[in-house]
């Protein structure tokens, strides 16, 4: 088995035309979180903003245009219209309601698929080569959702997913070692949410192993500390948003990340949404159906590129069956 499986038909769009445009829709706290991120990692020439509510929409691009003098060159634009968007590279979707405390993401769903036919066939025909970025939850589901909605192939159709849940698994793990969080490899995959699942065996820290290291040192409570660790990233949102009703910096950070990676073509591996049919026996062998969920999947100009063959235990495949079987039956009440 070769290190990737790739996705079909993922070369670059022809119009490479030199000039980046991104739109962001929404922009409430993650959409803004996400805009400002753009701006300061200097990551397009044209940044786009859609809202459905006016001022605010305005007094945002305002007040991100009085920093201009502090931040590279980027023109930013702002409209309730979705011409603004026309010639996008990347679209990045945070519209949307968010869970109030204690409430999961799967809570959201019809909510927002009422949105997303709003929002997504717009974007689709005014940026017919875009890539499509989706953040709004429950982001697994949405993101199958603007897949069926835009027409596009599914490489350029991708979610957020669990790059933020594995970024607060590196965090927690990082700083239970004290050690730079971005020495540590660790990935989660499946449901950006309650049913997400850590690959053990993908955990290292500057390239030992972990897992297997404490195995070997015959370090048993470390794996309790794991598993502890897991469930603490698996209850990270609740937390913030019961302290300060969102979350926002950390999937800022992690959206321009994921744009970085697929604008510059970077080639980089990330745990995002993509459609995981034929992958890890999903797909007819968990109750037939599309989904989308997280796999650590290799990130370019022609979006998602391959799905890394990494590693699971047949416990960790089957979480991550039961996972897109949890979705996948939350899918099936969708009319789209
Ligand atoms: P927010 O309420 O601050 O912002 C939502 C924005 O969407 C508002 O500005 C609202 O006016 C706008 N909106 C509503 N209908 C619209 C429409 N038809 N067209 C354009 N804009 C529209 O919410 P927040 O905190 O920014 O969260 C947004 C979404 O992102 C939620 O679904 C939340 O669950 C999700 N989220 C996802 C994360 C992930 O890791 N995937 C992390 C954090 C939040
Ligand atoms: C998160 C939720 C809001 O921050 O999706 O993970």
């Amino acid at each position: 088995q070769s290190f990737f499986t790739p996705i079909q038909n993922t070369a670059p769009p022809s119009s490479t035309k030199g000039h980046t445009k991104i739109s962001v829709i929404g922009v409430g706290n993650v959409g803004m979180a996400i805009a400002q991120t753009i701006l300061t990692q200097d990551l397009a020439d044209e940044l786009a903003l859609v809202d459905a509510v006016k001022d605010k929409l305005r007094g945002e691009m305002l007040d991100l245009q009085h920093a201009a003098a502090f931040l590279p060159r980027t023109k930013i634009l702002s409209s309730i219209d979705y011409s603004v968007t026309a010639r996008s590279d990347l679209c990045i979707v945070t519209a949307g309601a968010r869970q109030n405390p204690g409430e999961s993401r799967l809570n959201l769903l019809q909510r927002n698929v009422g949105l997303f036919k709003k929002i997504i066939p717009p974007l689709a025909q005014l940026s017919p080569d875009a890539i499509l970025l989706i953040v709004s939850n429950p982001v697994d589901v949405l993101t199958y959702v603007a897949w069926k909605l835009s027409g596009f192939p599914s490489n350029r159709v991708i979610g957020s997913g669990t790059n933020l849940d594995s970024s607060r698994f590196r965090f927690l793990i990082a700083d239970h070692i004290d050690v730079n969080a971005q020495d540590v490899q660790a990935y989660i995959v499946g449901e950006h949410g309650d049913s997400s699942v850590a690959l053990w065996s993908s955990i290292s820290v500057g390239g030992v192993p972990v897992v297997s290291y404490l195995e070997k040192q015959q370090i048993p409570c470390e794996k309790e500390t794991l598993e502890r660790i897991h469930k603490e990233v698996v209850g990270s949102a609740y937390e913030v948003i019961r302290l300060k009703g969102y979350t926002s910096w950390a999937i800022g950070y992690s959206a321009a990340n994921l744009a970085f990676s697929i604008l510059r073509n970077q080639r980089k591996i990330h745990p995002v949404t993509v459609l995981a049919n034929g992958f890890y026996g999903i797909g007819p062998g968990a109750g037939g159906g599309e989904v989308f969920l997280s796999l650590p999947a290799l990130l370019g100009r022609g979006g998602a590129l391959a799905v890394t063959n990494v590693h699971m235990t047949e416990e960790e495949a089957q979480r991550l069956r039961d996972s897109a079987k949890t979705l996948l039956e939350l899918q099936r009440q969708l009319e789209i």
